[in-house]
C-alpha cells in the first residue's frame, strides 16, 4: 500500500507545531497587550455627544465647554465647585445654569431639557466621561493644590464642544507621573489655563515647584496604599 504521508508532509506537521503554534500564542499575547493597554479601548478622544442626556434631545446642542469656557471664559470652579476643597469636582447642579438661562435664551429649544428639569426638579443625569474602578482612590483637591493643572489630565477642555477623554487612566499613567512629577508640574497661577504649554526648561522648573510644595519623594508616591486604600 502506498504511503498516505511522505516524509515531507511530516515535516510540514512538524513545522506547523513548532513554528504555527508559538506565532498563534504570540499573536494571542499581542492583542491581549493591546486590548488592555491601548487609547482606543476606552474611548480616547472619542466625544460622546449621543451619551449626554442634552444630545439625545433633537435640535439641542447640549452643554459646550467651548462656549462657556472658551468663548465666555467662565472659571472652571463657577461650575466645579468641589475641585480645590474635595476628592470630586462635582458636576453643577441645574440651578447654576439656571442662575444664567432664566434670563439668558429663556426660549432657546436646546435648553428645553434644562428648563424641564427645574421645573420637574429633576437633576440631569450627566453620564460620567473619565470614570475610575471603585477600587481607586483619586483626590482633585491634592493635585490641583500641589501644581497639576486640570489640562494635564483633561486635555484642552476650552476646545471641546463635547467632552472627550484624552487619557486611558491606565495605572501605569497615574504612575508615570506620580515617579516623576517634574515633568508635568506648573506654577499656581497656571491650574486653570487649559492652553499651558511646559517652558523649555520644565524640568528644572518641575523640580524647583515640587521642593517648593514640599511633594514626597517618587517611591512614597508609587506605594500602593495611596490609590488602593
Ligand atoms: C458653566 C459650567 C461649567 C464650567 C464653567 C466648566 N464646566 Fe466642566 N462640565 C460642566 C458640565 C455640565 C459637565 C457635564 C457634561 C459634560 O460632560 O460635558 C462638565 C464636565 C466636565 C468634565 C468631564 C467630567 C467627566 O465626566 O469625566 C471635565 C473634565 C470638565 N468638565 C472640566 C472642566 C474644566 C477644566 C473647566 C475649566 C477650564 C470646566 N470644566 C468648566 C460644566 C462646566
Ligand atoms: C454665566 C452664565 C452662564 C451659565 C452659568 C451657563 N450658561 Fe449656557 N450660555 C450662556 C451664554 C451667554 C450663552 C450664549 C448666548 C448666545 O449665544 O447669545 C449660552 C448658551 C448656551 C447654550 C446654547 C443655546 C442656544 O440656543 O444656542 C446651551 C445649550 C447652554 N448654554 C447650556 C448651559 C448649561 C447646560 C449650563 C449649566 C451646566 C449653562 N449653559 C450655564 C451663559 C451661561
Ligand atoms: C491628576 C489628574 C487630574 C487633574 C489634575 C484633574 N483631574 Fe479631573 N478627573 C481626573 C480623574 C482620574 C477623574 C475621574 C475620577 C473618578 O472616576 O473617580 C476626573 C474627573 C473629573 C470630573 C468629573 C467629576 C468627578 O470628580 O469625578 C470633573 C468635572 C473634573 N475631573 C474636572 C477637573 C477640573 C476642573 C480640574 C482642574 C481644576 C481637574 N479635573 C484636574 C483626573 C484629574
Ligand atoms: C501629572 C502628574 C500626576 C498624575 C497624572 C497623577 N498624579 Fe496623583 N499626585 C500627583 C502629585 C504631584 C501629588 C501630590 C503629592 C504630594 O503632595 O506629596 C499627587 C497625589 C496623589 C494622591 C494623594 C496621596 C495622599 O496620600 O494624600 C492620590 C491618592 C493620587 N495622587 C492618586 C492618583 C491617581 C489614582 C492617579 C491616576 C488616575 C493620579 N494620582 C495621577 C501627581 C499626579
Ligand atoms: C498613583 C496611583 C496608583 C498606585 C500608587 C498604585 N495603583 Fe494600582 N491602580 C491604579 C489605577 C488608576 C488602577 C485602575 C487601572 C485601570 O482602570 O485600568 C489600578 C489598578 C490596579 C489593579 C487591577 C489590575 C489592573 O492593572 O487594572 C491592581 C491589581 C493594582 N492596581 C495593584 C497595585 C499594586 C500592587 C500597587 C503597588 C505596587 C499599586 N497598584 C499602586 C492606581 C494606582
Amino acid at each position: 500500500m502506498a504511503q498516505v504521508f511522505n516524509r515531507r508532509t511530516n515535516t510540514i506537521v512538524r513545522l506547523g507545531i513548532f513554528v504555527g503554534v508559538p506565532v498563534i500564542l504570540a499573536l494571542l499575547t499581542a492583542t491581549w497587550w493591546y486590548y488592555t493597554r491601548s487609547d482606543w479601548v476606552r474611548d480616547v478622544g472619542v466625544a460622546h455627544a449621543k451619551v449626554q442626556p442634552a444630545g439625545n434631545i433633537p435640535g439641542a446642542g447640549g452643554y459646550s465647554h467651548q462656549l462657556h469656557v472658551g468663548g465666555l471664559k467662565l472659571d472652571c470652579r463657577y461650575c466645579h465647585t468641589g475641585v480645590e476643597i474635595s476628592s470630586n469636582a462635582n458636576i453643577p447642579p441645574t440651578e447654576t445654569c439656571m442662575g444664567c438661562h432664566a434670563q439668558i435664551l429663556p426660549k432657546s429649544t436646546k435648553l428645553e431639557y434644562i428648563r424641564n428639569s427645574y421645573e420637574k426638579d429633576e437633576p440631569v443625569q450627566w453620564n460620567k466621561v473619565n470614570d475610575l474602578p471603585k477600587f481607586v482612590y483619586f483626590n482633585h483637591s491634592i493635585h490641583v493644590a500641589k501644581g497639576v493643572g486640570c489640562s494635564t489630565c483633561h486635555g484642552n477642555i476650552a476646545s471641546m464642544a463635547v467632552v472627550y477623554k484624552t487619557e486611558a487612566l491606565y495605572m501605569s499613567w497615574c504612575l508615570n507621573c506620580h515617579r516623576a512629577p517634574e515633568k508635568f508640574l506648573r506654577p499656581q497661577s497656571e491650574i486653570f489655563n487649559t492652553a499651558w504649554t511646559p517652558p523649555a526648561d520644565q524640568i528644572a522648573q518641575g523640580l524647583k515647584l515640587k521642593k517648593d510644595l514640599n511633594i514626597r519623594t517618587s517611591s512614597q508616591l508609587t506605594n500602593c496604599s495611596i490609590c488602593h486604600r
